[in-house]
């Protein structure tokens, strides 16, 4: 498969660090240190479902694909206002003329690759031509906004591309090893007579420290992986796109394979934790600027709730 088109959105609400130190005990200068984030993006009279269809509508456009070819819509979320119908059938809704099947996904932060790993199988078996990959999340809502551990790290946004058959990714791998309680959120359903468990609701809940841990074992375990089924090494790697969760964890993977701070393009500084949306709003970005040139060998890595991990090995 390969990536023909690109698309992102973002909330229009910035708020910074200093912003979330007007009513929780936190700092600029702890979040700035321990995360590397210095503003985010967060959902307020607008809506994750106009953000997923601007990034989709984006993403289509720059493919110079007509939307009635997109033969599938792959949406990577982990929740959102509606937990039914799927969010990807609400994206084809917004675009027009367009009938094709629509699936959601929820990898976590991973989806991104989660999606590609399917996507290339969905082309492989020749049961789609274009496919269009959209990852729309709302971290911001999941959050408990009394507790700092977690409401600093988060922001909200949509990444899209569209992927066709071609050769350009050379190995993908994805992986999975429950671990339900280092990171989890447990939204309320509705009480029945018989069931009152809507009272097990609870908003974010992260052992900051364990998937730190996890995250930098998880992804330097894919890279090496995914560097070994090509034959390569860390220096033949023009760009790593991983997932913009913390600077700290970015480095730790970045020194452990030694490679230099430019190789490592980010925006986690002006975003935060997009979830799923991070690594294909940073391709987007990257690609409206120009950055990737024809032919540039991109890894890509994540990891999420789970535990769940991805990564990719592309030629742009
Ligand atoms: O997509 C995956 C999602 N999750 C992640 O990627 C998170 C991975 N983990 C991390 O990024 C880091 O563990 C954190 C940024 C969450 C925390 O950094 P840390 O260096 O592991 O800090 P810590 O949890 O060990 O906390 C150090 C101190 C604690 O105080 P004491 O116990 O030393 O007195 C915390 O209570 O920092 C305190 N703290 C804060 N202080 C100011 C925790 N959050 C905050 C805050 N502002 N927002």
């Amino acid at each position: 498969m390969k990536i023909i088109g690109t698309g992102s959105a973002l909330p229009e609400k910035v708020v910074s660090n200093d912003m979330l130190a007007g009513f929780l005990e936190t700092s600029d200068e702890w979040i700035t240190t321990r995360t590397g984030i210095n503003t985010r993006r967060l959902l307020s009279s607008d809506n994750l479902g106009e953000l997923a269809i601007t990034a989709a509508r984006a993403a289509i456009e720059t493919s110079h694909i007509d939307i009635e070819n997109i033969d599938y819509i792959i949406c990577s979320n982990v929740a959102n206002n509606y937990v039914t119908p799927s969010l990807s059938t609400i994206i084809q809704g917004g675009l027009g003329d367009c009938s094709c099947p629509c699936m959601d996904l929820n990898g976590a932060c991973a989806g991104f690759i989660y999606a590609i790993d399917i996507a290339e199988a969905l082309l492989k078996t020749d049961r789609a031509r274009n496919i269009l990959i959209v990852c729309a999340e709302e971290p911001s809502k999941f959050c408990n906004w009394h507790q700092r551990e977690t409401s600093v790290l988060f922001g909200d946004g949509a990444g899209a591309v569209v992927v066709t058959g071609g050769d350009n990714l050379l190995s993908r791998r994805v992986t999975a090893k429950s671990q339900k309680d280092v990171l989890y959120y447990k939204r309320p359903l509705e009480s029945t007579p018989y069931d009152r468990s809507t009272e097990n609701a609870e908003p974010l809940v992260m052992n900051g420290r364990d998937v730190f841990r996890m995250a930098v074992q998880g992804s330097l375990s894919d890279i090496n992986a995914l560097l070994d089924d090509a034959h390569m090494q860390p220096d033949d790697v023009d760009y790593y796109l991983l997932h913009q969760a913390n600077m700290r964890i970015i480095n730790s993977i970045r020194e452990n394979i030694k490679q230099p701070e430019e190789k490592f393009p980010c925006n986690l500084q002006r975003y935060g934790n997009t979830s799923s949306a991070s690594i294909p709003i940073l391709i987007d970005e990257l690609a409206r600027e120009h950055k990737l040139k024809e032919g540039a060998l991109l890894m890509l890595s994540a990891f999420g709730a789970g535990f769940v991990t991805g990564g990719a090995l592309l030629r742009w």
